[in-house]
């Protein structure tokens, strides 16, 4: 069992990769062989709409044309045998690194078509379990009400594209070490420090049983 993850935080310590290191510590106790990918450690932009993996006659399991750094990336990612992702949200998003490289991994294997029941035809023969964690600034009783459509959407499109999909979501973050040496009125140092130190070992706990989980899924 071979897990490709993912990571589209510029932070290789910090709050995104502790969830992930912990994911990969539950999924090697299940004996899963990890590799891990930094997005921000390459050069690559997204779909470019040039539609080469849209030709017919190409048949499945195709993959972006565009020959960068994300190629190489792309081909692990689809001869995993599962795959965990890890972004922090910027402006209410994924990160800009994330979007470009799912873009690319998306596209190729999206057929455009549906079955009559509207199910997605898609350029895949096989299901590759889907991980994700999300790290974020706001609240917990905030996270739905702000983001509930984006989580709901990569939901359903990792589902339809890989065929299984499950998430932590990490909320109330620690963004700065020392929030003494910012300014800043939008948090309290202390009410984020006993947040902390209450929800960080449940994230973690999570984010171990993700990874024990992909390693194990369908045994
Ligand atoms: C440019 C930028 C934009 C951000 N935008 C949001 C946001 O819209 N919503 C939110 O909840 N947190 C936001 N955050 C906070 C991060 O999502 C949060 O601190 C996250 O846990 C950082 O992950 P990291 O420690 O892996 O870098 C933003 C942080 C940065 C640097």
């Amino acid at each position: 069992m071979k897990i490709v993850v993912v990571n589209g935080s510029p932070r290789r310590t910090k709050n995104t990769a502790t969830l992930l290191e912990k994911a990969i510590e539950g999924a090697r106790e299940k004996g899963a062989e990890i590799e891990r990918i930094n997005l921000y450690e390459h050069d690559f932009n997204g779909c470019k709409s040039c539609f080469s993996c849209k030709l017919a006659g190409l048949g499945n399991n195709r993959i972006c044309v565009i020959k960068d750094d994300a190629k190489p990336l792309l081909e692990k990612c689809l001869q995993a045998d599962a795959l965990l992702f890890g972004t922090p949200i910027y402006y209410d998003n994924i990160t800009g690194v994330m979007r470009s490289f799912l873009e690319r991994l998306w596209y190729p294997i999206d057929s455009n078509k549906f079955t009559e029941d509207r199910k997605p035809i898609r350029y895949i023969d096989r299901t590759i379990p889907v991980g994700f964690i999300y790290t974020m600034n706001c609240p917990e009783d905030w996270r739905e009400n702000l983001y509930g459509y984006l989580f709901r959407s990569m939901q359903n499109r990792m589902t339809d594209f890989f065929g299984h999909y499950e998430a932590v979501y990490s909320c109330d973050t620690y963004q700065f070490d020392d929030y003494s040496k910012y300014y800043s009125n939008m948090f309290n140092a202390e009410k984020k420090a006993e947040h902390r130190e209450k929800q960080l070992p449940i994230d973690l706990e999570n984010a171990y049983q993700l990874g024990k989980n992909l390693a194990t899924f369908g045994k």
